[in-house]
C-alpha cells in the first residue's frame, strides 16, 4: 500500500467512526404510554410530521391515561390503540415483534403519589421496562428509546447536570426511572441492544393531567381554589414545552447515538413562586389564592442540565418560555370539559388526602 492511500484509508476509518450512525428510519413504532401526557403529545407531533409512519399505541389506562388526549387522531388508519400492561410478556412479545421501534414512555410518573405508595412505580417503571428490553432482545429491535427524566441526577444547588454525571435519585419515583435508565443501558452494553436514553426536565403543556404543578395550578385558578404552594415555594425547575420535548425524542430517534443518553432541558429554570405569579397575573387572579402548605418529603431543590450534548448533534428548543406558557394557559382555559372530568372520583380521594390542611 502506498504512502498516501494508507492515509486515505485511515481518514476514511476516522470518519466512519466519527460518524457511525446512518439516520435511523422507522416504520412501525411502538409506543408505549401513548395516552398520557407527553405520549399523546408525541403521537400527534409524529403523525402530523411523518406520513409514512405506522403507530402501535399501548397504554393500561392507568388513572392518568385519557383516549380522549388522542381523540383526533383515533381514526387514523396509521394509528392503533392497544389497551394493556407493559408488565404483560406475552403482549410486549407479540407487539415489539410486529414493530421496528419502542419509544417507552408508560410509567407512573408523580412524584407526590410515589411518596404516598411506591408499589406500583417499582412494578411499571423497573419490571415493565424490563419486559419491554426483553421483547426487544428477542425480536432484534432497531432502535428502544428509554424515556428517562433529568430526575435521575438528583438535586443540584449550583450548575448544570451532564449525562456522565453520577445518578443520585431521591424519591420512590426518580429511583424507579434510574433502575429502567441504567437497566436499560446494560442491555446495549451486555447484548448490543440498540438503545438510546432521554432524560427530559420538568414538561408543560396542553393535556397535562392536573396533579402536576402548572397543570393543577391553573385549573385551580380558573375555578377561584386555593394554590398549594410546598415549603417556601423557592424550589427551581427547568420547564420545557411539550411540543420541543415531541421534536427532540423524534430527533434522537432518528439522530441519537446507540448506548447514549441525551439531556434535553427547556433552559428556563424558574422558581415555583415565579410560576405561581405568571398563572395568577395571566389569568387576573388574586394573589390571596397563593397558599403554602407543608413542603414534599425529601423535596429536590433544584434541577438544571446541561443540554450540550444534543445540541451539538443539532437540536434546540424553539419555543420561547412566555409564549408556550401563554398558549398552555389559553388552552386549559379553552378546554375546561376535559380536565373538570377529571377533577372527580379517584382524583378528589387522592386530592383531600394530599392537601388536607387547604
Ligand atoms: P403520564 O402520567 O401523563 O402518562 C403515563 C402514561 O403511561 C399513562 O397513559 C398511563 O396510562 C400509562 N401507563 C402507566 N402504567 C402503565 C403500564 N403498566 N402499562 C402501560 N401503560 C402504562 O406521564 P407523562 O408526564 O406523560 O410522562 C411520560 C414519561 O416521560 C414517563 O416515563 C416520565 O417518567 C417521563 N418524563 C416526564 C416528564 C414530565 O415533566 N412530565 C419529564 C421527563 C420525563
Ligand atoms: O423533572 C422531570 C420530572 O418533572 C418528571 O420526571 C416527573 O414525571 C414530573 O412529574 C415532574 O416532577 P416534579 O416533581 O418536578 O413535578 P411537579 O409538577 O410534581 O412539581 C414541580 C414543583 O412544584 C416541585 O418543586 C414541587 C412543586 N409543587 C408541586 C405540586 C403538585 C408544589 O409546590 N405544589 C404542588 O401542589
Amino acid at each position: 500500500m502506498t504512502f498516501s492511500r494508507f492515509f486515505f484509508t485511515l481518514k476514511f476509518i476516522v470518519l466512519i467512526v466519527h460518524y457511525p450512525n446512518e439516520e435511523f428510519c422507522v416504520q412501525t413504532l411502538l409506543v408505549t404510554g401513548g395516552a398520557g401526557f407527553i405520549g399523546s403529545n408525541f403521537i400527534r407531533h409524529m403523525l402530523k410530521t411523518h406520513e409514512d409512519i405506522r403507530i402501535i399505541n399501548l397504554d393500561k389506562l392507568t388513572y392518568a391515561g385519557n383516549p380522549e388526549n388522542l381523540k383526533d387522531m383515533a381514526a387514523d388508519p396509521r394509528y392503533r390503540f392497544v389497551h394493556g400492561d407493559i408488565c404483560d410478556g406475552i403482549l410486549t412479545d407479540a407487539l415489539v415483534r410486529e414493530s421496528d421501534a419502542v419509544i417507552n414512555f408508560a410509567a407512573e410518573s408523580h412524584v407526590d403519589r410515589s411518596i404516598g405508595k411506591p408499589d406500583d412505580f417499582i412494578q411499571t417503571d423497573i419490571f415493565g421496562t424490563f419486559q419491554l428490553l426483553e421483547a426487544a432482545r428477542k425480536h432484534g429491535i432497531g432502535r428502544f428509546i428509554q424515556i428517562s427524566t433529568d430526575e435521575v441526577y438528583g438535586s443540584t444547588e449550583d450548575g448544570c447536570f451532564r449525562e456522565d454525571d453520577p445518578l443520585m435519585p431521591s424519591s420512590p419515583y426518580s429511583a424507579s426511572k434510574a433502575g429502567a435508565d441504567r437497566l436499560a443501558y446494560s442491555y446495549f452494553v451486555t447484548y448490543r441492544l440498540p438503545v438510546v436514553i432521554t432524560r427530559a426536565s420538568n414538561n408543560f403543556g396542553p393535556y397535562q393531567y392536573p396533579e402536576k404543578l402548572i397543570s393543577l395550578f391553573v385549573t385551580n385558578a380558573l375555578d377561584d381554589l386555593p394554590l398549594p404552594v410546598y415549603g417556601d415555594g423557592l424550589n427551581v425547575r427547568d420547564w420545557l414545552f411539550v411540543l420541543d420535548h415531541c421534536e427532540a425524542i423524534d430527533f434522537i430517534l432518528r439522530k441519537g447515538e446507540d448506548g447514549e443518553a441525551y439531556n434535553i432541558g427547556g433552559g428556563n429554570e424558574r422558581t415555583n413562586l415565579e410560576i405561581t405569579d405568571i398563572i395568577l397575573q395571566t389569568l387576573g387572579k388574586p394573589d390571596s389564592l397563593k397558599k403554602f402548605v407543608e413542603d414534599r418529603k425529601g423535596h429536590d431543590r433544584r434541577y438544571a442540565l446541561s443540554i450540550e450534548k444534543i445540541e451539538k448533534l443539532g437540536w434546540r428548543p424553539r419555543h420561547p418560555f412566555g409564549e408556550a406558557m401563554r398558549e398552555t394557559i389559553a388552552w386549559y382555559r379553552d378546554n375546561r370539559p376535559w380536565w373538570e372530568k377529571l377533577k372527580s372520583g379517584e382524583y378528589l380521594a387522592y386530592y383531600k388526602k394530599q392537601y388536607q390542611t387547604l
